[in-house]
């Protein structure tokens, strides 16, 4: 008998290449898991067309058909539960999560973000590195907590800073690892090898 595949949500506003690796990690087999639902917050997400030709159900959940953030919320939520999701991956979702969310799948929503956190949270973080002028960046997967980039951390890459670099080939270069190592993280949590104890989490 083969074993339950993980239910999971993907969280998308843009391009979705995130999303994209997710699928092709499906699709080989490195991820047990079945795409249940894919919600953008943005109707012209090419996310959602990459989400269509796997084959998952794509949303376009409007946010201007709820007066604010708890009530967009929560009616990603009654998808969620509609669709059985058990992980939600958030993958270039440009909307904070409240608590409406987060209290519903506590340490079940994860995030990635283009640099090693805790440095340059927030937009535009490979410029940020470059500005500060550090030698080294990457990216990070985490647990989605109330504070922004701010959640226990699961995985993380680094990439050089090189000589000359500008915000567009260091962010190609972050890229082609959050692609390697968000589908691994979503994989270490499929196979319930994850537990979070403060702010750690640890990988058994
Ligand atoms: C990625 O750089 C991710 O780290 C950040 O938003 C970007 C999304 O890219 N959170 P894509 O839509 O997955 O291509």
């Amino acid at each position: 008998m083969p074993e339950k595949k993980l239910r999971l949500a993907v969280l998308a506003s843009g391009r979705g290449t995130n999303l994209q690796a997710i699928i092709e990690a499906i699709e080989k087999g490195r991820l047990d898991a079945t795409l249940a639902v894919v919600i953008s917050n943005k109707a012209e997400a090419p996310a959602l067309e990459r989400a269509r030709k796997h084959g998952a159900p794509a949303v376009f959940l409007d946010p201007k058909a709820t007066p604010d953030r708890e009530a967009y919320d929560a009616a990603i939520l009654e998808y969620l539960k509609k669709c059985e999701v058990e992980l939600v991956a958030l993958a270039g979702y440009m909307k904070i999560v409240t608590r409406v969310l987060i209290d519903a799948y506590p340490n079940r929503i994860m995030n990635i973000h283009p640099s090693l956190l805790p440095a340059f949270p927030g937009l535009k973080a490979q410029q940020q590195a470059l500005d500060w002028g550090v030698k080294v960046s990457g990216c990070t997967v985490h647990f989605v907590t109330e504070g922004v980039d701010a959640g226990p951390i699961i995985r993380q890459a680094t990439v050089p800073v090189l000589e000359g670099d500008t915000a567009e080939p260091l962010e190609a270069r972050i890229l082609t690892e959050e692609h390697r190592i968000y589908p691994e993280a979503i994989q270490l949590f499929a196979e319930g090898r994850l537990t979070v104890q403060g702010r750690r989490v640890h990988i058994r």
